[in-house]
């Protein structure tokens, strides 16, 4: 099957991209809202405007390219992802949707092909969640699920707010891009899980996604000193946290197989071999297909750790700061993919995605939907996170005719 798109300049776009943030292990450090991030914003407007595109950016940093339709006042069709990464990332999570929304464009350009509704690559700000929470920021501001009032005051754990950083690289816009009518949104990503590549299969058409809840823990308990603080007498809030993960990790397992506990940034106070820590804060993160199950994780952990501060003296206290409800994509998004996948004989299966992705914030607004395609062990958020030209521009070539359908109904 010979594709339209052409896969050697999406193949050639992604890997210039990762040069911006690329670390010697192969990986890709661009954390949202830095100067890194501000270089790839503005190459992709460079690419983007030589296409053709003009970008329009909304107060929360969301880049929207458009190329215009027959119809102007048309609901345009939204394609993209986000450019921003984790601190130790890989070169496809994220940036392989905004490419493949970018080739999109330049293939309609090759062909002269005009579409009934105007088409936008986006470049969704913030969707690691790494360096300000939460997760999907921008599009979760995009969408209503936030408010761009105080997503604009989140501050990173140096002090610096959302608006700062955003002014700071001039990524702060004023369009005023939400409440309109959006004919469809779609964004192509790796996998980011083994799925894919165990069964061989080259596509996913993914028909929703995981509930996501983060959660912030500050245990309290009393600094002293290491060598006169006898064992029975701490309140050692290291210990009563390490009591906590491992019975969060407990729990997980219960809830198996859908279930995910994981906790992936710990502070410590104040941080000296000799005086028993004082605080500490866990940041977790809680996932499942199903909302029910996910109260009662969120009760649980309440419980679990209301035992341990009983037990260790120390005192505990739990912030909620994203929940995400599950997401189930639109019937019609997911029928223009797999008619897609069809004409190219693409062999092609349905998945739950585990993953969150600023797709699942659309969906709330519009009719979303998303294509995957695997990654090398079921590998990401890791410099070892790789994926194959075939398999991407295979993956694009399926967004590319969803896409186009799309824009001319
Ligand atoms: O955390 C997530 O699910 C996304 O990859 N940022
Ligand atoms: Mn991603
Ligand atoms: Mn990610």
């Amino acid at each position: 099957m010979s594709l339209t798109i052409q896969a050697a300049r999406l193949w050639d776009s992604i890997l210039e991209l990762a040069q911006i943030g690329g670390t010697p292990d192969g990986g890709v450090s661009r954390l949202t809202l830095t100067a890194l991030d501000r270089e790839a914003r503005d190459l992709f407007t460079r690419w983007v405007a030589a296409a053709g595109c003009q970008v329009a950016i909304d107060p929360i940093g969301n880049m929207f390219a458009r190329r215009e339709g027959r119809e102007a006042d048309a609901a345009p069709v939204l394609v993209g992802s986000h450019l921003d990464t984790q601190p130790s990332g890989g070169k496809f999570d994220g940036i392989y949707g905004v490419m493949a929304g970018l080739e999109i464009i330049r293939t309609l350009n090759d062909r002269g092909i005009e579409t009934k509704r105007p088409i936008e690559v986006v470049n969704w700000t913030n969707e690691e969640g790494s360096r300000f929470a939460p997760v999907m920021m921008g599009s979760a501001v995009y969408a209503g699920a936030r408010g761009l009032k105080e997503t604009l005051a989140t501050v990173d754990r140096n002090g610096i707010s959302v608006a700062d950083a955003l002014n700071e690289i001039g990524y702060a816009g004023d369009a005023d891009l939400s409440n309109r009518p959006i004919h469809a949104c779609l964004e192509a990503h790796i996998e980011q899980g083994p799925v894919l590549e165990q069964k061989g299969v080259p596509i996913g058409i993914v028909t929703g996604g995981y509930g996501l809840r983060w959660f912030d823990i500050d245990i309290h308990g009393r600094e002293s000193h290491a060598g006169t603080t006898p064992m029975g007498l701490r309140q050692d809030a290291l210990v009563a946290a390490a009591e906590i993960i491992s019975k969060l990790t407990a729990m997980a397992i219960r809830f198996e197989p859908e279930a995910r506990i994981t906790i992936g940034d710990l502070s410590i106070a104040p941080g000296s071999r000799n005086t028993v820590p004082g605080h500490v804060q866990l940041k977790v993160d809680a996932r499942h297909p199903e909302a029910a199950v996910l109260d009662q994780i969120e009760q649980e952990i309440t419980t679990l750790c209301r035992e341990v501060q009983s037990g260790r003296g120390t005192r505990t206290e739990i912030v909620k700061v994203a929940d995400n409800a599950p997401v189930r994509f639109s019937a019609e998004v997911i029928a223009q993919l797999r008619e897609a996948a069809q004409a190219i004989d693409a062999p092609a299966i349905d998945l739950v995605s585990g993953a969150g992705h600023d797709a699942f914030h659309v969906a709330r607004i519009a009719p979303a939907g998303m294509v995957f395609v695997p990654c090398a062990g079921g590998l990401s958020h890791t410099p070892l996170e790789s994926a194959t030209p075939e398999d991407l521009a295979l993956g694009c070539e399926v967004l590319y005719r969803a896409v186009l359908a799309l824009a001319n109904t």
